[in-house]
């Protein structure tokens, strides 16, 4: 790279052998992996941008989970850089620096040194630096590997200053850099989760799983369901999840059948359900539960016949979650299992194979059956293969498995006792070669466990 006048660090040779060099070395290992993949194109990501929600008031901060894969780096304005060398390729951060003032007001950086000592750079630059260094060293780069069309806002910036080789006189006649996305090899990786990611996940599952065991025992008639929202997150931060993975759901009553219900303003009525679907992010890895639970129990027929549908279908997919078994073996598993039970509730007549070629089952059973899940609840990592085949579960893969079934309160179609009824269960699975490894099964489902949980002495 051509020499700068920037206040550039560069890493010293001897690495320290601290806890946090350890997890450097994971992300190290990420970049190796990802710039094999790349094929040696230099690579350019940027942090996520702190965003204003209102006035000078942002959005509480959480790093871009493909940033934080690749670096452990939770700091916003930051730009991971790395660059073909001789012999392989150099890592370089650009962060903000250490600065007194900002940090008596913001909290501590790690600056550029911290960069090299703790988040493995080989190289680093204050932030302010980005633009004149990176022309130095990409300067005549003909490929770029950058996620063109996630950060708008970054994306002008590129393009500006690539398209700057055509101003004044150009040196070379050199177009813009074709821009290759990282993505897919970059979430073909994030898809296999590691043993540390799995132990991530498993901590994230436990600490979900304690906040709706103790949703369930705690919701009673004439509470808002925002109350019970406060003692479920109340658990999760006391046992050390700084944020959620989304929004929390708590649904009672016939609002169960809005499936995205985040308004949580609700009183809850005596002889409700109440369906929360919340999770705790530990590590920036999400669980995501659905339990859907009598309010100080138990079920009434109409609820438990209902519930046993959904259940018995849930178990049927979670059981197979093994190599081998594709997306599209559980979805249509689903499909049957619902249709079945719709049979049997007497909401639907008829065969079940004709039943289930038309989707009979949509009005009540309109979302899918379950989701990747990782950094983000609805987690990077493709459905089908290269050829189109639809996805084979492999080891190391974590799937959603949340079958439900919603009967809105003014649905002619179906018996009376069943309107306003809406049930999910979703667990958390990971695929092992042993078969499903339930990471949520800390917080019961079967209709004696929560009605024992549920009920009020
Ligand atoms: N919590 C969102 C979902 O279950 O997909
Ligand atoms: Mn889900
Ligand atoms: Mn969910």
């Amino acid at each position: 790279m051509a020499k700068t006048n920037v206040k550039r660090r560069t890493r010293n040779k001897t690495p320290s052998s601290s806890a946090t060099t350890s997890l450097a070395s994971i992300h190290a290992q990420r970049r190796n992996r990802l710039y094999k993949a790349l094929g040696g194109t230099p690579l350019l990501l940027r942090a996520a941008p702190e965003v204003l929600r209102n006035g000078d008031v942002h959005f509480s901060y959480r790093q871009d989970s493909n940033f934080k894969y690749l670096t452990g780096f939770d700091e916003p304005e930051s730009i991971l850089v790395c660059m073909p060398t001789s012999t392989g390729y150099e890592t370089h951060y650009f962060v903000r620096p250490r600065d007194k003032e900002r940090e008596i007001w913001d909290g501590p950086r790690a600056g550029t040194r911290g960069a090299i000592r703790e988040y493995g750079a080989d190289h680093s630059y204050p932030i302010s630096e980005f633009w004149d260094v990176f022309g130095k060293m990409a300067g005549d780069i003909d490929e770029l590997a950058y996620p063109l069309g996630s950060d708008p806002t970054f994306d002008v910036q590129v393009l500006r200053h690539f398209g700057a080789r055509f101003t004044g006189r150009p040196r070379r006649n050199q177009g813009l850099p074709s821009f290759v996305d990282p993505r897919p090899a970059l979430h073909e990786m994030r898809l296999i989760k590691s043993s540390e990611e799995v132990d991530l996940m498993r901590r994230a599952a436990e600490i979900s799983a304690a906040g709706h065991r103790v949703a369930m025992s705690i919701a009673e008639p004439g509470m808002y369901e925002f109350e019970v929202q406060a003692e479920l997150e109340a658990v999760f931060r006391r046992e050390g999840s700084p944020r959620n993975g989304y929004d929390s759901i708590v649904a009672t009553g016939k609002n169960a059948c809005t499936l995205h219900y985040i308004a949580n303003n609700a009183k809850i009525k005596k002889g409700d359900l109440l369906l929360i679907d919340a999770g705790a992010e530990y590590g920036h890895y999400t669980a995501d539960i659905t339990r859907t639970f009598p309010v100080a129990g138990p079920f009434s027929d109409a609820q438990r016949a209902v519930y046993e549908v959904v259940l018995r279908c849930q178990k049927k997919c979670v059981a197979l979650c093994k190599p081998g078994t594709t997306v599209k073996k559980l979805l249509e598993t689903s499909w049957r299992e619902l249709t079945k039970g719709l049979v049997e509730l007497g909401i639907l007549k008829g065969s079940i194979d004709k039943l289930v070629e038309k989707k009979a089952f949509r009005p009540w059973y309109m979302h899918g059956l379950g989701h990747w899940l990782g950094m983000d609840v609805h987690d990077v990592g493709a459905y089908e293969d290269r050829s189109g085949k639809p996805m084979q579960l492999a080891p190391g893969m974590v799937t959603t498995i949340e079958p439900g079934l919603y009967f809105a309160n003014n649905d002619k179609k179906v018996p009376k006792e069943f309107r306003g009824i809406g049930v999910r269960i979703e667990d958390d699975v990971l695929v092992t070669k042993n078969g499903p490894d339930v990471l949520t099964s800390g917080v019961p489902k079967e209709v004696r466990e929560i009605e024992e949980l549920t009920s009020i002495e």
